[in-house]
């Protein structure tokens, strides 16, 4: 299997894939509830800290409920890469419209030490180095402040990616490692301790219980996955209808569940390197 790095400037021409995960996640998302602390938890630990910003925002509301969304605090700035995202952010808005900048989180033009709370949800494996985002996000975060880091385990999903991987093989397409091997749930700790003295890792774990085969459908084409297994349109239906047949034949086309997890960073005290 091919390792490429994928620019997310390509994934996220639109915002409809990700509001089709986030759909997913709010919609079917069961947690046990270990996880279900977790997410509370970190929650609580967020209410008190001030101001806060969120990398890499995307549509505003997190994949997970941790920590708050984009709409619920005056004290919160959002940044993202794509401007789509934040658009769609500023047209789905009631007053106030929160803050939104479009800016890298490689290089973000916010002065050290100016942040009670860091949120990087979900998108450091979209940094094609995520130590130099982490080594920014620990800059602009002040000694007493907190970062939170989410994301995926790489085992997440077997089912849809078995799947994946066999009807791609049939039908010769492209297959790449997964992307969050860049910053998972198994590698992360690793990636953070060496900008923050304490880093804490809590795991979290549910199934995506879809309805019917057209939600899981529907999910599996938002994926990047999906989209890079070949160029043409005409060969992305192929592989679409060719899954169809692989789901139902293993799941039937009742409810079928994606075992999902991955972890939550809690991370302080940031390295100072003068
Ligand atoms: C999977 S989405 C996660 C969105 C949201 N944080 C969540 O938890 O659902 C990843 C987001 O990170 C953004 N992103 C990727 N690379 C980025 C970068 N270098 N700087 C800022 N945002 C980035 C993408 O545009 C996308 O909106």
């Amino acid at each position: 299997m091919r390792s490429q790095f994928i620019d997310p400037r390509y994934l996220y021409k639109t915002e409809s894939p990700l509001r089709t995960k986030v759909n997913a996640f709010s919609r079917y998302l069961i947690v046990d509830e270990a996880s279900r602390s977790v997410f509370n938890h970190v929650s609580q630990l967020l209410a008190d800290k001030s101001p806060i910003l969120d990398i890499g925002c995307g549509v505003g509301i997190p994949l997970l409920p941790v920590g708050p969304t984009v709409f619920d605090r005056q004290d919160f700035i959002a940044i993202d890469l794509s401007l789509r995202q934040l658009r769609s952010i500023r047209d789905s808005a009631k007053n106030p419209i929160p803050k939104l900048l479009q800016v890298d989180a490689i290089q973000m033009p916010f002065p050290d030490n100016s942040f009670g709370a860091v949120l990087a949800r979900h998108m450091l494996y979209h940094v094609h180095n995520p130590q130099i985002a982490i080594a920014e996000a620990a800059r602009v975060i002040r000694d007493d402040g907190i970062f939170i880091a989410t994301t995926n385990s790489s085992h997440s999903r077997p089912e849809l990616q078995d799947a994946h991987r066999e009807a791609v093989s049939e039908l010769g397409g492209r297959l790449l490692e997964r992307i969050s091997q860049v910053f998972d749930a198994e590698n992360g700790e690793h990636k953070l301790t060496s900008l923050f003295y304490r880093v804490r890792t809590l795991s979290w774990s549910g199934i995506l219980a879809f309805p019917d085969i057209s939600e899981v459908l529907e999910y599996y084409r938002s994926s990047a996955y999906y989209k890079i297994a070949f160029d043409s349109e005409a060969d992305r239906i192929r592989l679409l209808n060719l899954m169809a047949d692989i789901l139902i034949d293993r799941f039937g086309d009742g409810q079928i569940s994606l075992t999902v997890g991955g972890a939550v960073f809690i991370c302080d005290e940031p390295v100072r390197r003068d």
